[in-house]
């Protein structure tokens, strides 16, 4: 049975420089390049789940600029389904503001129509939710919403998966809720560091990523690390994107944890080879 992803998230554009180096405070630099490509965490997972060949449902918000029309179209040419992908008016597409140097990313973005995914609006798709085999989230959402999936998909008993990006914290019977916890090691640290006991609050539910390290996961009080392969970087953004999207493929199809972790690591290795955060993102048959 092909898997099935819900995708609840922000859909942004990606202004991508790419320069040698960053500028520093109050110095201009002249950059190598400059294109406009499509991101934002809910829709590279929604695109890297799709491209590994999972039926994905994209639950989001465009702006009604041009912007948002070629987000639309980009995802209609990677096999994501946005019946459940609006236009509002009178706001922009969200926005990121992207520089790629040789060693760095830095990127501030713009929630735009993003902040206009209400609780209300999500409501308004129940039955996409509750036929999927896993809910994705991340953090680029309003909060009232976040807490509200995860109540709603407690009750519909769907499994949620939370990519906490960028780190907030919710409480704590939030993350409970969760079927798995999937921070870098920069968030773990902020989010989850530590229990009484030592190890990272939630640890049961945690996957956590750590850039060419690999990904680590606990069983029982043991930290099991499934390392990744080594790889030419040309561009690490959407890299953890890949991870999360392909994670909710794998779990989808049944794999067990270790399993699914080491697959997500081999998409997210690919990914970065190419310049967006979408470009290299591998299908299926990629994979082998
Ligand atoms: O995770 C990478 C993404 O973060 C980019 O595509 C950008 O849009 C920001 O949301
Ligand atoms: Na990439």
């Amino acid at each position: 049975k092909t898997p099935r992803i819900t995708v609840i998230g922000s859909i942004n554009m990606d202004l991508v420089t790419v320069a040698e180096n960053m500028p520093e405070q109050g110095e201009t630099i002249s950059g190598d390049s400059f294109k406009t490509l499509p991101g934002g965490k809910g829709a590279n997972q929604a695109v890297a789940a799709a491209r590994l060949g999972a039926e994905v449902h994209m639950i989001g918000k465009v702006g009604d600029d041009p912007f948002g029309d070629s987000l639309l179209n980009n995802f209609e040419a990677q096999g994501v389904e946005t019946e459940a992908v609006d236009t509002e008016s009178d706001v922009s597409s969200g926005l990121a503001n992207i520089i790629v140097s040789d060693h760095d990313n830095r990127i501030i973005i713009i929630a735009g129509a993003n902040g206009e995914v209400t609780p209300d609006y999500v409501d308004g798709f129940k039955e996409q939710i509750e036929e999927s085999d896993y809910v994705l989230i991340q953090f680029e959402i309003p909060k009232p919403t976040i807490e509200h999936i995860l109540d709603l998909c407690g009750t519909l008993g769907v499994p949620v998966i939370i990519n906490p990006a960028p780190a907030m914290q919710l409480d704590d019977a939030y993350w409970e809720k969760a079927a798995y916890i999937t921070p870098n090691d920069n968030e773990a640290e902020k989010l989850f560091a530590y229990d009484t006991d030592g190890l990272p609050k939630f640890h049961d539910r945690l996957v956590i990523t750590n850039g060419a390290k690999g990904a680590s996961f606990f069983k029982g009080d043991r930290m099991i690390t499934v390392p990744t392969e080594k790889v030419e970087v040309t561009d690490t953004t959407g890299a953890g994107d890949t991870f999360n999207g392909a994670l909710a493929v794998a779990l989808a199809e049944g794999r067990p944890l270790e399993e699914a972790v080491a697959f997500a690591n081999r998409a997210a290795s690919l990914s970065v080879q190419k310049l967006g955060a979408q470009s290299g993102m591998p299908k299926r048959g990629e994979m082998e």
